[in-house]
């Protein structure tokens, strides 16, 4: 199959639409990270999804929304605090985990009784929404256990031959996926942190919690609330290890232990000044960290690293997610000096 990258004029948008009501896949940008789109309620278009990436079917999917009357078609026994979060960050980077109706195939939800709906705020998304007039189901447009992908060429390089176009949109704003919440106890759970950050959500209700899978390693029987915490993730080849550490005490520590095919991940250029080693900047603050995080962890395996020393990003703010990202492309190793 050849793949088309569509750019986002309004015929462009269109014919990726029409491509999704025949019950095809398309890579769609979206402010997080792209998405590889079908028809949520086809559950066949839905399966290809999951063959594209190579995902395990029991990882559900988050269906896209364009307008807030489809909240109600698609889920039920919502909450109060559900409108209220939507009222506050929706079109935008949450996702919401509620009771799932019928019209919605368990293919979709991995066979949960669950779905997680998001309304994004990027424009040519919401176009492609609108005008297609369904619930878009669309994972991160990345290989399973890749990286996901910020770039329209990021998506090329892992779906090249398996889907029919993408809509090529530019860089994703935000760079990290959705903060995914669930309800409970009159309370949010986060499950996946995001660009909506805890400190975000508290503004709406004082009972916030974040689940044990954000920072912690689960073991493989746990029972998970969300199922994508439990597999390998955003994984590239090199051995990549975190390094939570002052600036001094990091430089001392890569100084003694890297050799040539050493490669840093490191805030600012001035990071390893004078010390002769590979680097790749991936920001100076959380947003962008966000923002960059995934293209470095694709460039480590572009230059063939073998092994990579990350500085540690802040633990709060969006910082939390960058460093959950970066948690698991690290396998949980992290050193703490
Ligand atoms: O920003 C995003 O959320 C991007 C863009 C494309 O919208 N999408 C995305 O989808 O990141 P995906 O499939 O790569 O990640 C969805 C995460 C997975 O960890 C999945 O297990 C969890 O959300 N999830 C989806 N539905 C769920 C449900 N019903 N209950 C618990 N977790 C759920
Ligand atoms: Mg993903």
């Amino acid at each position: 199959m050849e793949t088309k990258l569509l750019q986002t004029d309004d015929e462009s948008l269109k014919y990726a639409a029409s491509l999704l009501r025949e019950g095809k896949v398309v890579g769609i940008p979206t402010e997080t990270v792209y998405g590889l789109g079908a028809n949520a309620l086809d559950e066949f278009a839905v399966k290809d999804i999951f063959k594209a990436k190579g995902r395990p079917q029991d990882n559900p999917l988050i269906v896209h929304i364009a307008d807030i009357s489809k909240f109600e078609v698609l889920c039920y026994d919502i909450p109060a605090l559900a409108y209220k979060c939507a009222e506050a960050f929706w079109p935008g980077p949450l996702t919401m985990i509620l009771k799932k109706r019928d019209i919605i195939p368990d293919t979709t939800s991995g066979g949960l009784d669950t779905v997680g709906i998001r309304m994004p705020s990027n424009k040519t998304a919401r176009k492609i929404i609108e005008y297609s007039g369904l619930p878009i189901a669309a994972p991160s447009a990345n290989l399973s256990g890749s990286p996901s992908p910020t770039t329209a060429m990021h998506v090329f390089k892992d779906m090249n031959g398996r889907i029919p176009a993408i809509v090529d949109g530019g860089m994703s704003a935000v760079g990290v996926e959705s903060t995914v919440i669930a309800f409970e106890n009159d309370g949010i759970r986060i499950l996946r942190p995001g660009f909506i950050s805890r400190e975000d959500l508290l503004e709406i209700t004082d009972n916030v919690i974040i689940d044990k899978g954000v920072l912690e390693q689960l073991s493989a029987d746990t029972v998970v609330r969300s199922p994508g915490m439990k597999y390998r993730h955003y994984s590239p080849r090199a051995d990549v290890t975190i390094i939570d550490a002052d600036l001094d005490k990091f430089r001392e520590y890569i100084k003694e232990n890297s050799d040539s095919s050493t490669v840093c991940l490191v805030f600012n250029d001035s990071d390893t000044e004078g010390l002769n080693i590979k680097y790749i900047n991936y920001g100076a603050d959380s947003t962008q960290q966000a923002q960059r995080l995934f293209d470095a962890l694709r460039e480590l395996d572009d230059i063939g690293a073998k092994k990579a020393f990350a500085r540690c990003p802040e633990k709060s703010g969006v910082g939390l997610a960058v460093y959950n990202r970066l948690l698991r492309a690290a396998g949980f190793q992290v050193i703490k000096l």
